[in-house]
């Protein structure tokens, strides 16, 4: 088994954020989105590791180098321009070779361990080749998709299930959809799929839908086995909120301090303080993450807080926000719901009357309450 995870695509849903950077490289409590898909994948027993890349090739792969961070051998496969996932699958032809392969969007954050996916597929096509054992099926699946009942299924590639759960029909952003279960970003083939990525046209976005192709599998009488999701699951490509991952994210969090915390500072609940940071007179509230060599001094930081790398916070309070390495907050006041990029600094002077004084870059967003 091999894993194929899609790391091009503009991520033009998240600026401003990805103006700077790829969008599977934005930080969630503080580790870029695609390393939690590197984790899932080598947590799966998986090794080999074709990634995808367009525009952001060269930040993606500063980022990831060789894979040997996760124990993973990496292969990177450019794609000239964002023509579609099963494009992706297509270019990636030479890497897969016959092999089975997981299929995981770069830009997806799940619950679910991936393992157990992948077992369940694996156990599935084994049964299928000794139809003697559990009843089994000699049509094994050539295909397994991830669904999730979603409350917007028009954004997303919809499913259409049988009594039996198998798959009647998949519609990619259908206006009409026939059901509320989309698409997740994870998907197990066999090699049968290219035949499929190689028969299909364009869609009418001019894209090789990945969704199209298996819709041609199921029209050949293939069997695609599906799974409903109950755990989270969020398309971060998507207009979703940052805050909502790193909320989900921070509820899974383990404490861990090793930073430097005083006498006078007072952690509470599930708190991560990285190695470097310093914690002056000040109260941190979990679950929280505070980054590498951040200080924050006089300060509170709340729940649900995610403090990026060398960022200093002082005589200001920080709740339900995500803010990014080498951030300046000093005499802020409160911040809630609030998310800053990399560099940033707000500040307050000690003049009188208050005025706002602001230099914002493009597609910002200020709300001042
Ligand atoms: C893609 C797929 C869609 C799927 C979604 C999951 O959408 O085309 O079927 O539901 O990923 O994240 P896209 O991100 O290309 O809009």
């Amino acid at each position: 088994m091999k894993a194929l995870i899609l790391a091009g695509g503009a991520g033009t849903r998240l600026r401003p954020i990805t103006h700077t950077r790829a969008k599977q490289l934005v930080p969630v409590a503080n580790k870029p989105i695609l390393f939690y898909g590197l984790e899932a994948i080598a947590d799966a027993g998986i090794k080999q590791v074709g990634i995808v890349v367009g525009d952001t090739a060269d930040e993606v792969m500063a980022a990831v180098g060789d894979g040997s961070d996760w124990g993973l051998a990496v292969t990177y496969l450019p794609q000239e321009a964002p023509l579609g996932l099963a494009h992706a699958v297509l270019i990636a032809r030479d890497f897969l070779g016959d092999d089975d392969f997981v299929m995981y969007l770069g830009d997806n954050l799940l619950k679910q361990s991936l393992k157990d996916f992948v077992e369940r597929f694996e156990a599935n096509r084994q049964r299928a080749l000794s139809p003697t054992l559990d009843g089994g099926d000699e049509h094994g699946p050539c295909a397994q998709i991830l669904l999730k009942a979603v409350p917007d299924p028009h954004r997303f590639g919809v499913a259409e299930l049988g009594a039996d759960g198998s798959v009647i029909r998949l519609l990619e952003k259908p206006a009409e959809p026939p059901s509320n279960l989309a698409l997740v970003g994870v998907y197990l083939f066999d090699a049968r799929i290219h035949e499929a990525v190689a028969a299909i046209e364009p869609s009418a976005r001019g894209e090789l839908e990945i969704t199209d192709a298996i819709q041609w599998l199921v029209d050949r009488g293939l069997r695609v086995r599906t799974e409903v999701l109950d755990g989270w699951w969020i398309d971060t490509g998507k207009l979703t909120p940052l805050l909502e991952a790193n909320r989900l994210i921070l509820e899974i969090l383990e404490r861990c301090v090793e930073g430097e915390v005083d006498e006078e500072s007072d952690l509470d609940g599930r708190v991560v303080i990285a190695p470097g940071a310093r914690i002056v007179r000040s109260r941190i509230r979990g679950p929280v993450i505070v980054g590498r060599d951040t200080t924050v001094i006089d300060s509170f930081i709340g729940p649900f807080s995610a403090v990026g790398a060398r960022c200093v916070i002082e005589h200001s309070e920080v709740e339900h926000s995500v803010v990014l390495d080498d951030c300046r907050v000093v005499r802020a006041g409160r911040l809630e719901d609030s998310l800053l990029g990399h560099h940033v600094e707000v500040t307050r002077s000690e003049r009188r009357p208050r005025a706002t004084r602001l230099m914002v870059g493009d597609h910002g967003t200020i709300d001042l309450q």
